[in-house]
């Protein structure tokens, strides 16, 4: 180990820690993640995690799909590809970005590792350390995670039910440009927002458009939950109205499985070309087999029928979750009513701090995630992301009575002392986001 060895500063685990990038700094993994660990067992239900319920898949139809891959066509798929990713599933892509009316060309899509992946390239391709990028209040812990890693100065911006408030978006514009700042991103969730759960109206992405357009500052869009609506169209995406000023970001995480590991990014033309590049600088190209599978799922599979299937398995347990969050939280609990997606976002009675109650909820066999990891700036205290995507009507329901005799404890030593137990913010040191498990995210 040579020198590191014996180096006497930084921490005695890890001899490498003054070897670091400044940037390596920002990258911390929570407290609470390793309080998942022990959260993982079976008996404790679960509504922290993010994971699609890929069971509601055929898995001998995945099988059959895998071996044709392997067997037709083995010698591409197991080859190296395209940085771009592989022309015939760039064309399929396009038949499903249709359906949030995103119309382009093939070569507009860059085919990503996921669209975390993309999430990345589109930050290193844009930001340098101090540009600020806008981001929802609350917004996705993967891409506060990224933003971070850049040394982004990532500011919120104020949400309602209705998604990003365009004047507080203007605001903050204003704000960060009158204090000499770059704002080089507007990241937004549009649709099923993870965690919020709420959904921006039609008349609310014009208005945030007109405003991104204004301001001529880019507009990245995160759409992995857009088809997973529970009633009528699905949103129109603001990359359907928008061609030059959005770079969208799609996924078949949510609509096939996220075991496969494939998503794109839709950008215009000279944003495109970087994102080749930086595309492949990180990973050459994207895994071949990988695409090819979802090609030929798509092109073999009733890929519609599968996501409407999709939906009402999450419609039924959403229903669960927001029933028994009705008949049994304390007073005063409030909560989002998600129209699609797999999160609720829970905001507890006044003087309740749902980081110090997870140690407690996890005793009761209930886990979720604390709203400050939703946040660079440890707001969030008082809230917590519930998903309903993976466990079983039952388990939800068992879940959120397990939950709601946690929260009255609570509500009794809040009573009975006068404030919340607990060191607030105590589980995520700093209170600020930091790197998620992944079936956290
Ligand atoms: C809002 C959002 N963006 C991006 C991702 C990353 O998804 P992928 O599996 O495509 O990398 C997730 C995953 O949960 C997400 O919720």
């Amino acid at each position: 180990m040579g020198e590191a060895g014996s180096h006497v500063e930084g921490s005695r685990l890890d001899p490498w820690v003054d070897s670091y990038a400044t940037r390596a700094k920002n990258l911390s993994a929570s407290a609470i993640r390793a309080l998942f660990a022990v959260a993982s067992r079976p008996e404790v239900v679960s509504l922290a995690g993010g994971m699609p319920y890929v069971q509601a898949l055929s898995m001998d139809d995945m099988a059959d799909i895998a071996a044709q891959v392997v067997r037709d066509r083995g010698p591409q798929a197991l080859q190296y590809g395209s940085g771009q990713g592989d022309v015939s599933l760039r064309e399929q892509i396009l038949d499903v970005t249709a359906e949030v009316g995103v119309h382009a060309h093939p070569d507009d899509i860059v085919v990503t590792t996921g669209s975390q992946m993309a999430l990345d390239l589109v930050t290193r391709t844009f930001c340098d350390p101090g540009d600020v990028v806008l981001v929802e209040s609350p917004s996705y812990v993967g891409a506060l995670g990224v933003f971070r890693s850049y040394e982004c100065d990532v500011v919120h911006v104020a949400m309602d039910d209705d998604g990003l408030i365009p004047e507080a978006l203007q605001q903050a514009i204003d704000a960060a440009r009158a204090a000499g700042k770059n704002v080089k991103l507007i990241y937004t969730i549009p649709s099923f927002h993870n965690p919020a759960g709420v959904t921006q109206p039609a008349h609310r992405r014009a208005q945030i458009l007109e405003i991104a357009q204004r301001a001529g500052i880019a507009v990245l869009e995160d759409d992995p939950y857009g088809l997973l609506g529970f009633e009528g169209e699905p949103p129109r995406a603001l990359r359907a109205d928008d061609d030059q000023g959005v770079i969208y970001l799609g996924s078949f995480s949510k609509t096939i499985a996220s075991g496969l590991r494939v998503g794109w990014a839709i950008a215009p033309h000279g944003v495109r070309e970087k994102l080749v590049l930086a595309a492949e600088a990180a990973t050459l190209c994207p895994s071949n087999y990988a695409q090819l599978t979802v090609s030929q799922y798509l092109a073999t599979q009733p890929w519609r029928e599968q996501i409407k299937s999709f939906q009402e398995v999450y419609r039924e347990r959403r229903d669960a979750m927001l029933e028994s969050l009705q008949a049994m939280m304390p007073a005063g609990t409030t909560w989002t009513i998600p129209a699609g997606g797999f999160y609720t976002w829970v905001t507890l009675p006044e003087g309740l701090d749902a980081t110090a109650m997870l140690p407690r909820a996890i005793t009761e066999l209930v886990a979720y995630v604390p709203g400050t990891g939703f946040f660079v700036d440890g707001q969030g205290t008082a809230n917590m992301r519930l998903s309903y995507c993976y466990p079983d009507p039952d388990r939800i329901r068992e879940g959120v009575r397990r939950l709601s005799t946690v929260v009255e404890a609570e509500l009794e030593i809040a009573r009975t002392f006068g404030t919340a137990a607990g060191t607030p913010g105590s589980l995520s040191g700093s209170g600020e986001s930091s790197t998620p498990a992944p079936d956290l995210a």
